[in-house]
């Protein structure tokens, strides 16, 4: 089997977590017992481009319980847990290519190789594996079924792909379905990008000044944790009425030009490229935290940082220090890259949970319906969906009212009035 992964010796650690997470992934537990039994994806092959993490690593398991041939590479340069990469190969006989911190060349090798194996499906976190597809081996088109996009970025590519008319075969974007992004970008990135700030800083949040730019579900996510834990949040927007709920949710909304002169820690959660520039760097107070948790690392202008300072030094593991021609001081954590998964764990498993479930369960539906489907973007369906909720709701002890017929009837009426 080949594999690229830094240390295979890590795989007895990287065992015992992908166990650890499994614990809290109940929905996908209940998926695996069922893809061992009925195996939808027998002989399927599936190229996974996905942070590898402990979550991930139950994915695939879970993929391969159902009978696929499964292999996997990182869908981001810093966001691999090397002891997972080399459990999945050791323990687990999934190929697996990603090295924490590996350059952009091995990226992009990585990539190359998981599609040497001839993927029918194709599931992506950043749409890099259809990209790459599309301008580069365009040979491996007609064997391709469809795919599967985790994460808004990436829904977001995919969307301009098929405006574009160059989307060549069905994707279904995980990242629309209400028990992912709901959850997910909320719950999930809300923690795990303050857990990252703080595993790589050590900082106390309360009291300082956060401004987090972007008020989507990853925004509100962050804002509201940051307010949790004691600090002063300042949300910066571009939309009206992202600006508005974030007003009346209780934050003080701002320009950057004017936010970037009074923060101590700036989170870029937007999609969009320097969001955090040139002008906002000459501003900022001296000892500045800057980070981001949006897919790409674009949102930071680093170049322009890079432009203004006189060093560079890395001060701690995920911070470098920006020493500035003026003798301010300002911190990158995580080479701007998503903070949560570079320097922290990325999203806790529970909530990986139902974001996999999804995955899995449209995987199924592709295989299922590919020949249905077109050259589009479509969103999970809505039984999925509805499923998804029930079972975690079940593993969670939770049980729900039901509407009496009275009320069935009432809501199926026009007549009923005051
Ligand atoms: N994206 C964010 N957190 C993640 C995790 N724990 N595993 C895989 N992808 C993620």
């Amino acid at each position: 089997m080949k594999f690229d992964v830094k240390d295979i010796k890590l795989a007895n650690r990287g065992k015992e977590r992908i166990e650890w997470a499994e614990r809290e992934m109940p929905v996908l537990r209940l998926i695996k017992a069922r893809f061992q039994k009925e195996k939808p994806f027998k002989g399927v092959k599936m190229a996974c481009c996905l942070h590898i993490t402990t979550e991930t690593a139950n994915l695939a398991i879970t993929l391969k319980a159902g009978g696929a041939d499964v292999s996997a590479c990182a869908s981001n340069p810093l966001s691999t847990q090397d002891d997972v990469a080399s459990a999945l190969v050791k323990h687990y006989g999934i190929p697996t290519f990603a090295i924490k911190g590996e350059d952009n060349k091995t990226y992009y090798k990585h990539i190359d190789a998981v599609l040497a194996n001839k993927p029918q499906i194709t599931m992506d976190d950043g749409a890099d594996l259809v990209s790459t597809i599309l301008s580069k081996k365009r040979d491996l088109l007609p064997t391709i079924i469809g795919g599967t996009e985790e994460t808004t970025t990436g829904v977001i590519r995919l969307r301009a792909m098929e405006k574009d008319g160059v989307l060549a075969y069905p994707i279904v974007a995980v990242n629309d379905a209400l028990t992912k992004h709901l959850f997910d970008n909320r719950y999930g990135t809300g923690q795990s990008t303050i857990d990252g700030i703080i595993r790589a800083t050590n900082i106390l949040l309360a009291g300082k000044i956060v401004v987090v730019a972007g008020y989507g579900w990853c925004g509100r996510g962050v804002a509201m944790r940051a307010k949790g834990m004691g600090a002063q949040v300042i949300v910066t927007e571009i939309d009206p009425m992202k600006a508005l709920e974030a007003s009346m949710d209780g934050f003080e909304v701002k320009t950057m030009n004017q936010a970037a002169k009074e923060g101590d820690i700036f989170v870029t959660l937007t999609g969009d490229i320097n969001v955090l520039d040139e002008q906002h760097f000459k501003v900022m107070k001296s000892g500045a935290v800057v980070s981001n948790s949006g897919h790409f690392n674009c949102e930071i202008n680093i170049e322009a940082m890079k432009k203004l300072s006189k060093s560079v030094r890395r001060v701690r593991d995920f911070v470098e220090e920006f020493a500035l021609k003026d003798g301010r001081k300002i911190y990158l954590l995580g080479e701007g890259r998503l903070i949560n998964l570079a320097a922290a764990e990325g999203h806790p498993a529970s909530v990986m949970d139902m974001s996999f479930a999804n995955q899995a369960l449209s995987a199924e539906y592709m295989v299922n319906n590919h020949d249905k489907l077109r050259k589009r973007v479509y969103s999970v369906p809505e039984d999925i969906d509805k499923e998804i909720a029930r079972l975690k709701l079940k593993a969670m002890g939770i049980t729900i009212d039901k509407l009496t017929k009275e009320q069935e009837e009432y809501l199926a009426s026009w007549q009923e009035g005051t």
